[in-house]
């Protein structure tokens, strides 16, 4: 029904298609498009979030710091009969279902021992497992001056790089939020799962900038009901999230919170609430950025999926782009009383470092005054890709009283990464409804209104004496409105039409009839209810 329908589709396929890639159609691209809206709505209700757009193309320096370009792989073994390149993990998951955090050695024992078939030609005789880096390489550029570059894993990365400006844009005042929709790319291994593994996929991330030493305080008023959490260490248990916060079960409250705002949105999406879970990432198998990460799961055709991280990535990703690019990427905290410090350090020798270091000596200084008192000269110091030699006669010791009014800090950053893809499946299989009408199936798709990818149908009752006319001009008003999309249908019985118009959940239809011609009423009809009442044109609000 999706593929007939026109909501997703295999992409590419009049040329045989591409794993792990799919099209929404012209049902798909607006349900797409809204979901994502009304996610950018939902965080930017807040208060202190804002949208930014970064590229998907990535310089190869960004993904070195960020860790992706030595963390980000799977452990991949080829098939030494056919070739098929295939998961490690996935060959022996059915009796160890969390092999996805196995290491590499103990992955090969268990291929070795299990000796699974290969998915595609059915022998049993495997290669090397090796780390398979899933970013998709790219040049920028070309010929001698093309840089290196990737497709962007996860929309996260520009949010950091991009954090001076958001720091300005919010008065330099913390807590505040970036959020990004757009395209992440994986080249996974194999894809299976339809949906549910792509190798270009649909994300929504919210990166929050906290400070450490602030205690949050938020209001968990509105989730007074026990929710089903998976724990690292006491399994599942229901719970209240604020007692799980409490408890030190979520490990902060801000991690709390945006798991109560995330079941929010899922469920105004149209997620059935108890085809929803929360699972507590043990230490194995946590990105290399985090400090603490619940998944959001949801249950559908394929199980239990993971569809949302709401990761604690403390202050990983900041330091490792400060450190790569010596750009300061942090936040002033005020002191409450002046701190008097004893400093005891090292400074440059102006009238000696600056002839030496000229243009550079400023970016020398400021690195020689991070440095500790035991520091010892000569050393070599990398300043923006150039090694310089500082010794004895550059440098002074430092040594004073200080009172100082605050102080720089790299902000933590608590982040909720939605797999849009993911979701959409999940809340297709959770609106989907099937009853026997008359012997035929009848399907109803009860996607709530503020998602639905076509907000109302015009019938007209036949296109004669007027009556097609009048439905187009209602039709094509509709349209003009704004964030309205209405679809015009004359095709088949007008039962049918109603049947078309359930099957990809369009909340309602209006149907020209014959009386419309004369008085300027038409009838509304209502998905849900089936319900049926005549309304004046001219009062029709969508
Ligand atoms: N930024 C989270 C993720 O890549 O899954």
């Amino acid at each position: 029904m999706l593929k007939r329908r026109g909501l997703i589709l295999p992409a590419f396929e009049i040329h045989g298609g591409a794993a792990g890639l799919y099209d929404y159609g012209p049902v798909g691209g607006r349900l797409r498009n809204r979901v994502n809206q009304t996610w950018l709505d939902h965080w930017q209700s807040l208060g202190n979030i804002v949208e930014i757009s970064c590229p998907t193309v990535t310089p190869y320096a960004v993904l070195e710091a960020s860790g992706h370009v030595g963390e980000f792989s799977d452990f991949l073994t080829e098939c030494t009969k056919c070739g098929e390149a295939s998961r490690a993990d996935h060959l022996v998951e059915d009796k160890y279902p969390n092999a996805e955090s196995l290491s590499r050695d103990e992955l090969a024992s268990l291929i070795s021992e299990m000796k699974p078939n290969c998915p595609n030609c059915g022998e049993s005789s495997w290669g090397n497992i090796v780390a398979q880096n899933l970013m998709f390489n790219t040049k920028i550029g070309a010929g001698k001056s093309g840089r290196d570059g990737f497709l962007r894993p996860e929309t996260a990365q520009g949010m950091f790089t991009s954090f001076t400006s958001i720091y300005r844009h919010f008065r330099e005042r913390l807590p505040f939020g970036a959020v990004q929709v757009g395209k992440g790319y994986r080249n996974e291994i194999s894809p299976r799962q339809g949906m549910i593994r792509l190798r270009e996929f649909n994300m929504a991330e919210l990166e929050y900038f906290i400070d450490p030493e602030v205690q949050p305080i938020h209001d968990f008023s509105s989730w007074s009901a026990p929710v089903c959490l998976i724990s690292d260490e006491q399994g599942e248990i229901s719970m209240t999230l604020s007692q799980a916060v409490n408890d030190g079960i979520i490990r902060h409250p801000t991690v709390g919170f945006f798991m109560g705002s995330t079941m929010d949105f899922l469920v105004n999406i149209g997620i059935n609430p108890n085809h929803l879970r929360f699972r507590q990432h043990e230490s194995t198998e946590m990105a290399h950025y985090a400090q603490d990460c619940w998944d959001v799961e949801l249950l559908g055709s394929y199980g239990w999926i993971e569809c949302v991280g709401i990761a604690h990535r403390g202050c990983y990703d900041l330091e490792a782009h400060e450190k790569a690019t010596g750009q300061r990427l942090r936040a002033w905290r005020t002191f409450k009383e002046p701190k008097t410090v004893e400093i005891d350090g090292w400074t440059i020798d102006g009238a000696k470092a600056g002839p030496a270091f000229r243009a550079l000596a400023g970016k020398v200084k400021s690195a020689i005054e991070e440095l500790p008192a035991e520091s010892s000269f000569p050393m070599t110091l990398n300043i923006d890709g150039q090694e310089l030699e500082v010794r004895d006669e550059h440098v002074k010791r430092l040594q004073r009283t200080e009172n100082m009014a605050g102080e720089w800090f790299i902000p933590h950053v608590v982040e909720p990464a939605f797999g849009i893809d993911r979701i959409i499946w999940h809340l297709l299989d959770h609106c989907y409804t099937e009853t026997e009408k008359s012997g035929e199936t009848y399907t109803l798709m009860t996607i709530p209104e503020i998602i639905a990818p076509v907000d109302v149908t015009v019938l007209p009752l036949y296109e004669k004496d007027g009556m097609g006319e009048l439905a187009k001009s209602i039709h094509r008003d509709l349209c003009s409105r704004r964030n309205v999309f209405s679809i015009y249908d004359a095709s088949g019985s007008i039962g049918r039409r109603y049947a078309r118009a359930d099957e990809i959940g369009v909340p309602w239809c209006i149907t020209v009839d014959h009386d419309s011609l004369n008085d300027k009423t038409v009838t509304l009809r209502s998905r849900d209810s089936g319900e049926q009442i005549r309304v004046p044109i001219s009062e029709l609000e969508f």
